[in-house]
């Protein structure tokens, strides 16, 4: 089968991880008999430099026309003085909005060969380890509110709405999610304080009426940070907001050893689909063979898994790496004692050559 990948590399280290990437992708065209075709295009702050905004008209075609997007990471200090519609972080949202890109697929998983790089202590995760799911809603919430300052500049405003066929469309998503692995839902709000909690909540219960196999309980966000660190293995999808669950996407990742690990799948009704690791373009390694790929290689699995349906293809990535991993190869992040260090190159070489 032939499929046209959008490529954006974009900025600090975008660049080095979608290289490696990209040649995953292509020894699994070679071994499977695929050809992908990539359509690089820019936004952030490459496209800042290169053409004065961070989401040009050309690259939301170049996305449109394809069938899935990844992109590296975008973002970096040399931007940072600009306004927040100027900003490298605009082209992102711009792209999830855009594209219609309301659910947001994190998964976190500890790895065996990387207990030591864990950070909690190991009893704490002798219940099951770690392997959950964080289902964010990404096109609503506080990050597409109405935002503004009052003319004196004296107070600033961030509206959080929420309609219900938004938070039904991310509910349905996570059950489904839920339907395929433990069955067991976690929903977190701030039911106690924000009305668009409660009206969150009682979607929430109203989906799973249909759901009747799936164990739904919700937290409040700030237990749920506590409980994701002190019993992380009682999780298995959260289901959660556009804030609250960037911030405990982050908690997640680092309980996996390192945010360098975490792969991350955005779509929405369509079969396009965005795919880029979690963390950001971390500017002070970029360029250096330096940053670990292997968010950005994970993410190009999920790619093949739900945009492009290649299950197999899919899993072969997956356990490359885990090969990779279980041989002993660190990059920098994720290096511990007795390990081999390698660069974010032969990281990529080791997994494609795992193939
Ligand atoms: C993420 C990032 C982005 C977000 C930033 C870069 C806009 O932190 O994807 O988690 O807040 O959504
Ligand atoms: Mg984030």
């Amino acid at each position: 089968m032939d499929f046209k990948v959008a490529v954006v590399a974009g900025d600090g280290i975008g660049p080095d991880i979608v290289k490696q990437a990209v040649k995953v992708l292509d020894t699994v065209g070679d071994k499977f008999g695929h050809q992908f075709e990539y359509n690089y295009t820019l936004a952030g702050g490459a496209a800042i430099d290169a053409v004065g905004e961070p989401l040009p008209e050309e690259t939301l075609q170049v996305c449109k026309e394809s069938d899935s997007v990844l992109l590296g990471a975008v973002g970096g200090p040399k931007w940072d003085d600009l306004g927040g519609n100027q900003r490298p972080e605009a082209a992102l949202l711009g792209l999830r909005s855009a594209l219609g890109l309301y659910a947001n697929v994190r998964p976190a998983v500890l790895h065996d060969a990387l207990k030591d790089a864990c950070p909690l202590k190991p009893e704490l995760l002798e219940e099951g380890g770690l392997d959950i799911v964080v289902m964010r809603e990404l096109t609503g919430g506080i990050y597409f509110g109405e935002r503004g300052r009052n003319e004196e500049g004296e107070t600033a405003f961030d509206t959080l709405v929420y309609s219900k066929e938004e938070v039904r469309r991310i509910a349905v998503a996570a059950f489904d999610v839920a339907m395929k692995r433990n069955k067991k839902v976690t929903s977190v709000d701030k039911h106690n304080i924000l009305e668009s909690s409660r009206l969150w909540r009682s979607v929430v219960e109203e989906v799973a009426k249909d759901y009747p196999e799936i164990q739904l309980n919700h937290m409040y966000v700030d237990n749920a940070a506590m409980q994701l660190v002190s019993r992380p293995s009682q999780f298995d999808v959260i289901l959660t907001t556009n804030m609250f669950g960037d911030i405990l996407s982050d908690e997640a990742s680092m309980i996996t050893g390192s945010i360098g690990m975490l792969p991350s799948a955005s779509i929405g009704s369509s079969k396009l689909g965005l795919y880029e690791p979690v963390h950001g373009s971390a500017p002070d390694i970029a360029g250096q063979d330096k940053a670990n790929p292997l968010a950005t290689i994970l993410s190009v699995a999920m790619m093949l898994r739900y945009s492009f349906n290649l299950q197999k293809e899919a899993d072969a990535i997956e356990e490359a790496v885990t090969k990779v991993l279980d041989g002993g190869f660190r990059t920098g992040d994720i290096l511990s004692n007795g390990m081999k260090l390698v660069g974010t190159e032969e990281m990529g070489d080791l997994v494609a050559k795992n193939l």
